[in-house]
């Protein structure tokens, strides 16, 4: 048994021969909403890995981060990210700073293809409401102003996808649609 075959509520079995799908961005582009539709709608598996990585270790993220820091959050995301190399042809939503990382991100990619979710700080900020007080990197008193640190930060590598959909402007009917036009494009 695989450590994939753990993850809750499988849609589909998952196939090694098939890349996966990473949608990225910024906390509040809408990743894990848009991901669990759009798996819903190719009967592929999703994965959000903030939920599997809080399953597994039976804590929330907000208590990872106090009690064991960024880094060590970040260490759980590595080893999730190792354990989905074994699989394929799944639609994952990786938390927010998972492309900070090249070579976890290259542990997947080839052939995984990424799609970023491309907001500006404000709109991210504006759609997370309360769900605020679950980013452990947000709760700080300019959580705008750290919005607009981290996308400084990350800009480069999330416009590195392979794809890029503003999502600013539309709905996530529209994002969905586009999502899966995407995922069953050829190469
Ligand atoms: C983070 C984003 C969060 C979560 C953690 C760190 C980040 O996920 O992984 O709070 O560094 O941007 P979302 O992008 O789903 O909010």
């Amino acid at each position: 048994m695989t450590a994939i075959s753990r993850i809750s509520n499988p849609v589909s079995v998952t196939d090694s021969h098939r890349p996966h799908l990473v949608l990225v961005g910024l906390p509040g582009a809408g990743k894990s909403t848009i991901g669990r539709a759009v798996a819903e709608r190719l009967s592929r598996t999703f994965l959000d890995f903030d939920k599997e990585i809080e399953r597994r270790q039976g804590k929330t993220i907000v208590e990872i981060f106090g009690e064991k820091g960024e880094a060590h959050f970040r260490e759980l995301e590595r080893g999730l990210t190792e354990e989905l190399r074994l699989s394929g042809n799944m639609i994952l939503a990786p938390g927010g700073g998972w492309i900070t990382k090249p070579d976890v991100v290259a542990l997947l990619r080839p052939p995984a293809r990424l799609i970023y979710l491309r907001l500006r700080p404000e709109t991210a900020l504006k759609r997370l409401g309360a769900e605020r007080s679950t980013r452990p990197l947000l709760m700080r008193p300019d959580p705008l102003g750290e919005l607009r640190r981290l996308l400084g930060e990350r800009k480069a590598a999330y416009e590195s996808a392979d794809h890029v959909i503003e999502v600013e402007l539309i709905g996530a009917e529209e994002v969905i649609k586009k999502v899966v036009s995407l995922a069953l494009a050829p190469r």
